[in-house]
């Protein structure tokens, strides 16, 4: 049974390293910079800000944030159009990945330790500062091959390719999978999903992003600004869409009967789906821990890797929230917040 001491000071609090006898004592301030919107809307109303430290409750951790990966999430929550669905409140703090190291662990928190190095998919958000609160459900330990840059840069991407391929779409060794938005940050790891459990992969990208779709391991690369993917991909088994509109209607008549298309970003019309007598799923990620180990597994075993094309400071965050929205993404934009510590 693992415990964690803590005690107030005037100056902040000291907390002994989890679990580590003779362990040094981490001084934590009592305030962090972090991003804050005090409204919705556009990068503009990111704000760099000194912030009160968050506490961790009993069944949380608080991590000291090494870098924070970008999502399209990350400006289409900002907006507020889905402040509802999301349940989302303002002041808000963007940062839907993180990877970091345990600085405080609540009393029920039973796995991990302060010191670990950790990784996560944060449902709240709050990535976006030098200081965050996961929980064990959310974070596992981070792959021991990547540095805490790339590993922030895989939860949300990762866990979404394989709730769309593994959960819903049951791939098989065998099977043939077409990924729209290989290039992308779900598209990237999706591939390489694919490819880890046997399935034969096609992948559409624009002209400048066909050499990341073949690096990954797509037999077939698919130009969609110069082809239509529908006369040369014929009876697959799944096809993931993150694009929508055009591109997932024309989806539907690629898959073989009784296949599936999982869209991540629309829903399926149903009309089309039995016409083609196929199935069709829309999917809602959310964080998983568990999961996330599995893919852990597969990055230490060499099966995959994050493409991190671009690495900015915390300030910058109104400009990757920018390039975030465009749609448009090779691989992944990462959120430096700290330096690398050594574990
Ligand atoms: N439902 C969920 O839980 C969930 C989770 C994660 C993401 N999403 C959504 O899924 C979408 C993709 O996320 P992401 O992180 O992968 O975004 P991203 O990193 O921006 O990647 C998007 C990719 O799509 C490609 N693309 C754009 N138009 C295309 C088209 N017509 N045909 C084929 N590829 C096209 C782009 O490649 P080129 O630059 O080469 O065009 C880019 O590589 C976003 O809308 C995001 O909000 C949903």
């Amino acid at each position: 049974m693992k415990q964690t001491v803590g005690f107030t000071f005037a100056l902040g609090a000291l907390v002994a390293l989890n679990g580590s006898p003779g362990a040094t004592a981490q001084a934590l301030p009592k305030t962090m910079k972090a991003i804050v919107a005090h409204e919705y809307g556009g990068p503009d109303v990111l704000k760099y800000e000194d912030v009160p430290l968050p506490e961790p409750k009993e069944n949380e951790i608080l991590v000291r944030v090494i870098a924070s990966g970008v999502n399209p999430a990350d400006p289409l929550i900002l907006n507020g159009k889905y402040a509802k669905e999301f349940g989302t409140h303002l002041p808000l703090v963007l940062g839907y990945d993180m990877a970091g190291v345990v600085v405080r662990a609540g009393a029920k928190v039973t796995k991990l330790r302060v010191g670990d190095p950790v990784y996560a998919y944060l449902l709240w958000g709050g990535g976006w500062a030098e200081y965050c609160i996961s929980n064990e459900g959310e974070s596992a330990i981070k792959p021991k091959s990547l540095g805490f840059i790339d590993a922030s840069a895989v939860p949300l991407a990762a866990l979404t390719a394989w709730q769309a391929l593994i959960d819903i779409g049951k791939i098989e060794n065998g099977q043939t999978v077409l990924i729209h938005g290989g290039s992308g940050g779900v598209g990237s790891f999706a591939i390489q999903i694919a490819k880890a459990h046997g399935a034969r992969v096609i992948a559409t990208a624009s002209t400048a992003n066909q050499d990341v779709l073949k690096q990954l391991g797509a037999e077939v690369a698919i130009d969609y600004t110069k082809q239509k993917f529908e006369e040369i991909a014929h009876d697959v088994d799944l096809v993931l869409d993150p694009v929508g509109r055009d591109t997932l209607a024309r989806s539907y008549g690629v898959v073989k009967k009784g296949g599936i298309v999982v869209t991540i970003v629309s829903r399926c019309d149903q009309a089309e789906l039995k016409k083609h007598e196929i199935r069709g799923a829309s999917l809602s990620s959310h964080p998983d821990s568990g999961e996330l180990g599995e893919i852990t597994k597969l990055i230490d075993g060499g099966k995959i890797k994050p493409i991190v094309t671009e690495v900015l400071p915390l300030t910058d965050a109104a400009k990757a929230d920018a390039q975030a929205e465009t749609h448009h993404t090779r691989g992944k934009i990462v959120l430096k917040i700290a330096d690398e510590p050594k574990t």
